[in-house]
């Protein structure tokens, strides 16, 4: 028995690092499933089940029209970063976690993203005078997790295997974070309290990671901040008159992309922290901020049309076209009639067409 184990723990080794050496590519190794994490960005049906956010716009059509046909718990009119790495690496699509509740649901993989979802702890976000609405964070995702792979496999050599043939996949999170911070009333200076969070925010995504890698994660992929001051919503509820407020080239709000270009910097020293202390396990970086700026500084080159600050779905017009009156799925809303042209889908979220570029791009670089 003893050997045996070894001999497949071996075997499983050979193959991790084998895969980590024939290519930085993580497109490129075999993986029975994966494990994901975030906020709106990769959730695929967490939040329409959460009692907090059930009924929220994201079940209403028109989201999700351009590939499932109907609303399915996503924040696009089609399918997520999360979704285009999934069908490239041919694994079947992970259960929403709050869908599933046997070991039978789960043993495909598991989605853990929560639409809305901090990466902080409401309580530490409350004392720095930040108000949160969806009560998960990246800590609640952990603990599922936790409890996920105890069903799925008791003891610990099973547990070994089944991590050592997952992929781990940290959506985007902190956004949210930053975001209500960006968006504070009652702060005078919010790009420094946005920027006050960074470390924080990191630090939660560090203990994440930490614990997976403590149960045993072999392969994992840690998406970083999107461009925020391209974000329709923040364009146009946060206008400036500050010379240097606009990003010339994009239209982009420059302190907000700086405030993300913040969190990256901080999220990949973090993450070579990691990598040398954990050296059997394979930690790539997901890089969303360059694909996206790309796109919306460019967009008749990678064929979107041309107002890539303008959401597709909401209303209220000008060159974002977001207004919370006209909110996407909302009864006074309606959604261009090409949404493959356009980058943002409802202001906040990217259509699907935005997604598999970001995606494509991701799986190319890593
Ligand atoms: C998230 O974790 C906190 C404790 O850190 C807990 O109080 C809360 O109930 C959890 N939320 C969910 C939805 O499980
Ligand atoms: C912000 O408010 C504090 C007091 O609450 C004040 O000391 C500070 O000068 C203000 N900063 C700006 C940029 O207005
Ligand atoms: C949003 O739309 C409402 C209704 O038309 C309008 O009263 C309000 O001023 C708009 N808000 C912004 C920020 O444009």
């Amino acid at each position: 028995m003893v050997s045996s184990s070894r001999l497949l723990l071996g075997a499983l080794l050979v193959a991790a690092v084998a895969g980590g050496i024939a290519g930085t590519n993580y497109g490129q190794a075999r993986y029975d499933r994966v494990f994901s994490f975030g906020d709106s960005l990769t959730d695929t049906g967490n939040s329409a089940i959460l009692p907090a956010t059930a009924g929220g716009p994201f079940t209403n059509p028109p989201y999700g029209e351009t590939y499932f046909k109907r609303p399915n718990g996503r924040a696009s009119d089609g399918r997520l970063v999360i979704d285009f790495i999934v069908e490239s690496l041919r694994l079947p699509q992970p259960e929403p976690y709050l869908a599933g509740s046997t070991a039978d649901d789960f043993r495909h993989g598991v989605n853990f993203a929560v639409g809305g979802a901090t990466a902080l702890d409401m309580d530490f976000l409350q004392s720095k005078g930040i108000t949160s609405f969806v009560p998960v964070f990246l800590s609640n995702q952990t603990t599922w997790f936790n409890g996920v792979l105890q069903l799925l496999a008791s003891a610990r050599n099973k547990q070994r295997s089944l991590m050592a043939s997952s992929l781990f996949h940290f959506g985007e999170i902190g956004f949210n974070d930053y975001s209500f911070a960006l968006l504070n009333v009652l702060s005078n200076d919010t790009v420094s309290l946005a920027e006050s969070l960074v470390p924080h925010v990191v630090g939660a995504i560090r203990s994440a990671l930490l614990d997976v890698i403590a149960a045993g994660a072999r392969t994992m992929v840690v998406a970083g901040m999107i461009p925020m001051g391209c974000e329709p919503e923040l364009l146009a509820l946060l206008p400036g008159v500050a010379a240097d407020y606009y990003d010339r080239a994009s239209g982009c709000i420059t302190p907000f992309n700086q405030v993300a270009q913040l969190h990256n910097r901080e999220l990949n020293r973090m993450l070579c922290q990691l990598r040398r202390a954990h050296p059997r396990t394979s930690i790539h970086y997901g890089d969303l901020y360059h694909p996206v700026t790309a796109i919306v500084s460019s967009p008749t080159k990678y064929g979107f049309g041309g107002m890539p600050l303008a959401a597709c779905c909401g209303g209220g017009g000008g060159p974002y076209n977001f207004n919370f009156t006209f909110f996407c799925g909302t009864p006074l809303s309606s959604a261009c009639a090409d949404p493959s042209g356009s980058v943002s889908w409802d202001g906040i979220h990217y259509t699907e067409a935005a997604n598999r570029f970001v995606a494509h791009a991701m799986l190319r670089g890593l």
